[in-house]
Order: C-alpha cells, then sequence, then structure tokens
C-alpha cells in the first residue's frame, strides 16, 4: 500500500478506524479488514474497544512490526496524575508494549496546549509510542504545539472529506510538516450516496465511496475509513490502483460547502478556521 512517510515514520496511507464499533464488530470485521490488507488500525480511549482490537489482531496472528496502530489519549487524562497511566492501560488493552502513534484526541480546555504537548512528550520519551500527533487542533493549536514539542508531531487527525477539504488548515500542516490525516471520510454515509461521484466512479469502475478516498490519498493525505461491514472493507482498500484525473480531482473540490463539517462537539472543538 501506498505510504506517507514524515519524520521517519512509515504510515499505510489508508487506515481502518473502529470508532462506533461494539467489540461484536470489531472481532467480526478485524479479520476481514487483514484480510483485505489493512495493517494501520485508528482507535482511541474514548471508543471502549481497545481490548476488543487488541484481542482481534493477537488472535490474526500478524506480527506487530507489521502493523501501524493509534491510539488517542481522551481529554479527561490530561493530568499529570492520569496521563501516562492512562496510556499504560491502552497498551495493556491492545496488548502492545508501544503504539506506533499516540494522539492527542481533542485540544480541550481549559489545559493548555503547552501541558497537553509535553504529558505526550513525556509518554513517548518513556518508550511508549514511536511517533506523536494531534487530533482536532486548530492552525494556532498545531503550531504551537510544533513549536513546544520536543518530539515531531507528525499529524494533525480532523474532518476531512469532500464537502469539508480544510484547504487552510492543509496549507499550514504542510508548512509545518505535520501530515495531515483524515478523519469522517465517508461525511457519516453522505459519500457513498453522492450522485456527482457516483457519476465519476463509473468512468474508473468504482464507487463513489471508493471514488471519495481516492480523491484523498491523492492529495498525500492520510486516510483513515471505518467500516462494521467485511465486504465494504475490500471495497474501500481497493483504491490504490487507479488515479482521478485533474479535471475529476477538481470537480470532487468543488463540492465543498460552509455547512460542511460534521463534528464539531460542544465543550471539546475549538474555534475552528475558515
Ligand atoms: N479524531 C477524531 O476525533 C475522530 C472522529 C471521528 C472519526 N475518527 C476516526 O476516523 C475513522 C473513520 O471515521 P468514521 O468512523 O466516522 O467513518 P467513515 O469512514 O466516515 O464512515 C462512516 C460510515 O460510512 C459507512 N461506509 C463505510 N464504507 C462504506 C462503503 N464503501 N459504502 C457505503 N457505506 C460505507 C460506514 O457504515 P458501515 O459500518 O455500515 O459500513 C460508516 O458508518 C473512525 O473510525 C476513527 O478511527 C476520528
Amino acid at each position: 500500500m501506498q505510504a506517507v512517510k514524515t519524520h521517519g515514520a512509515t504510515i499505510p496511507a489508508l487506515g481502518f478506524g473502529v470508532f462506533r464499533m461494539s467489540d461484536a464488530e470489531v472481532e467480526r470485521v478485524i479479520p476481514a479488514a487483514l484480510e483485505a490488507g489493512f495493517r494501520h488500525f485508528d482507535t482511541a480511549q474514548i471508543y471502549q474497544n481497545e481490548a476488543a482490537l487488541g484481542i482481534a489482531l493477537q488472535e490474526a496472528g500478524i506480527r506487530r512490526d507489521d502493523l501501524f496502530l493509534t491510539t488517542k489519549v481522551w481529554v479527561d487524562n490530561y493530568d499529570i496524575s492520569r496521563f501516562a497511566a492512562s496510556v499504560d492501560e491502552s497498551l495493556d488493552k491492545l496488548k502492545t508494549d508501544q503504539v506506533d502513534l499516540l494522539l492527542l484526541h481533542w485540544p480541550a480546555d481549559p489545559v493548555p496546549v503547552a501541558a497537553q504537548v509535553d504529558m505526550l512528550n513525556a509518554v513517548k520519551e518513556a518508550g511508549k509510542t514511536k511517533f506523536i500527533g494531534v487530533s482536532n487542533y486548530n492552525i494556532a493549536q498545531m503550531q504551537e504545539a510544533v513549536t513546544r514539542s520536543a518530539a515531531p508531531i507528525i499529524t494533525n487527525q480532523v474532518e476531512l472529506h469532500p464537502y469539508l477539504p480544510q484547504r487552510n488548515l492543509a496549507a499550514a500542516a504542510q508548512a509545518g510538516d505535520v501530515a495531515v490525516t483524515a478523519y469522517y471520510s465517508m461525511a457519516d454515509g453522505a459519500v457513498p450516496q453522492d450522485a456527482l461521484l457516483k457519476q465519476i466512479g463509473t468512468k474508473y469502475g468504482k464507487s463513489a465511496a471508493q471514488v471519495g478516498l481516492r480523491w484523498l490519498v491523492q492529495q498525500g493525505y492520510i486516510a483513515l475509513s471505518k467500516t462494521a461491514n467485511p465486504a465494504r472493507a475490500a471495497e474501500n482498500i481497493a483504491i490504490f490502483d487507479f488515479t482521478l484525473d485533474e479535471s475529476d480531482m477538481t470537480v470532487i473540490s468543488g463540492l465543498a460547502r460552509p455547512d460542511g463539517r460534521l463534528v464539531s462537539p460542544q465543550g471539546l472543538a475549538p474555534v475552528w478556521d475558515v
């Protein structure tokens, strides 16, 4: 699979996310995702399925070195007394000594960015993760994190799909050598139903979902895709055998709309960039 190489990390360009998945769904779909070729998996403390993912990956017998495993520290653990212990708990559940990537899940006020980043660096120095990053940080917070952090902030994981292309944030990330990871790539189910994406897909023999994911990885982004449906896991990874032409890339980018943002939880979301 195509990979994004940054700060010494090699990140498979398409990751399998397990947000909003029960343990039973994780157990059922992970073997299919591995069979389809996924090796990059994305979970979080708040998803409450780190343990199910850990068991499913262990039972599949894949070598740990062949996996790229990400988890995220929940905001309630942004305290010196809880941060490292919460990461230890995540590692226990994931049945590993070290994740590949550890993210701060949201830039939760009132804990200052500097304090969040320092705690993240401390667990990296303790060997609990190979790389660190942030999620849902706006441009100013991302730049502050980059400046503050001893270790590179290798990615900012944000909502990004054709209806919310996040051009300004992506440009700032590129300038700061921060890879962009796109979540909600299906825009909560809207992308697979989109008439224009379906129409473009017929040209390439691909579904609207595949066109949406291809549009992301073709821009150099890391894309996350979730499905509880084993057949769709195979569909979603079949995006590395075609190239959208420039005019199709432009047309898809034209789907951007002012109300494109879907994820903005009160009390967690920062002031978003336009
Ligand atoms: N950092 C954050 O704050 C944050 C927030 C949200 C998500 N994420 C990460 O990003 C990952 C992806 O986001 P997401 O979970 O919202 O999922 P998504 O990839 O945007 O998918 C949303 C929905 O699309 C459906 N879908 C997937 N593939 C499809 C296909 N080929 N055809 C038709 N429908 C399809 C899935 O339903 P079925 O399961 O029924 O197939 C899924 O529920 C998450 O799992 C998580 O790892 C991070």
